[in-house]
């Protein structure tokens, strides 16, 4: 591993943090039964809160697992900083921002006092430079990836979030305080969707992702519990 904040090392489960992209707190909840022991970490998104789910952070953190709240805040920075500090009441591991400066800087005034980490959201995996450009940017998307870390760092968050195929360079601008996250995980063989910048668990892991964030290649899995079980076997074995 190439680091991790704080020298913190997690196990290679650990690593594997699960989406659980799906429309109703029952079918998440038979979900993470279904995966078992083979899953400790899990990511709660937008889809989720916004079906009632926001009770299920609480539960899965009494369960023993790991939360990733993935709010992806942005708005003027007391609301974020007022938002971010009910958030950290909740237990959750993580909270995601986008990674604005005033944004950034808001959310860690904001959890001030609690174990809540921050995570910045450079650009979003289902972008690439015709996505960026389309919608007013003037940098292609390494560029503005290298930008945000760069304002990340100053804002004092605990990790980024960005495509596995950028952790390698971006590692070396942020050195080793920030965790890098990685969602667009596809094992060899699974389908894309519409994630544009994909990596496989162990290229991912290989560049130097702390934790690799995975969606459907395990909640859509005819088995999550084994397809969970063998990216848990590949980042291992990657790592060893
Ligand atoms: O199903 P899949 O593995 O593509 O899911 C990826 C997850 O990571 C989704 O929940 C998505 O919202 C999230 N994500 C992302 N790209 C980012 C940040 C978060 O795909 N930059």
């Amino acid at each position: 591993m190439t680091s991790s904040a704080a020298g913190f090392r997690p196990t290679p489960r650990d690593r594997l943090i699960i989406a659980l992209d799906v429309p109703t707190v029952a079918e998440a909840e038979a979900l993470v039964d279904r995966i078992g022991d083979a899953g400790s970490f899990y990511k709660i998104g937008m889809e989720l809160v916004y079906a009632g789910g926001l009770g299920l952070v609480r539960d899965l953190v009494a369960a023993g697992k790991q939360v990733f709240l993935d709010l992806k805040l942005h708005d003027i920075p007391n609301t974020v900083a007022k938002a971010t500090e009910r958030v950290a009441g909740l237990g959750a591991t993580y909270l995601t921002v986008h990674a604005y400066p005033q944004t950034m800087k808001a959310a860690v005034t904001g959890r001030q006092g609690s174990p809540l980490q921050i995570l910045a959201v450079t650009v979003l995996t289902s972008c690439d430079d015709a996505d960026l450009a389309e919608a007013g940017y003037a940098f292609g998307v390494h560029d503005l990836v290298a930008r945000r870390a760069t304002q990340a760092a100053e804002a004092s968050v605990d990790g980024l979030v960005m495509s596995a195929e950028e952790v390698a360079a971006m590692r070396k601008v942020v050195g080793s305080r920030l965790s890098l996250i990685t969602p667009g995980i596809r094992p060899a063989g699974d389908a894309p969707g519409d994630q544009k910048r994909v990596m496989t668990p162990a290229q991912a892991i290989a560049a130097g992702a702390d934790r690799l964030v995975v969606g459907r290649p395990v909640t859509q899995a005819v088995d999550p519990r084994a397809a969970a079980a063998a990216i848990v076997a590949e980042i291992a074995s990657t790592d060893s």
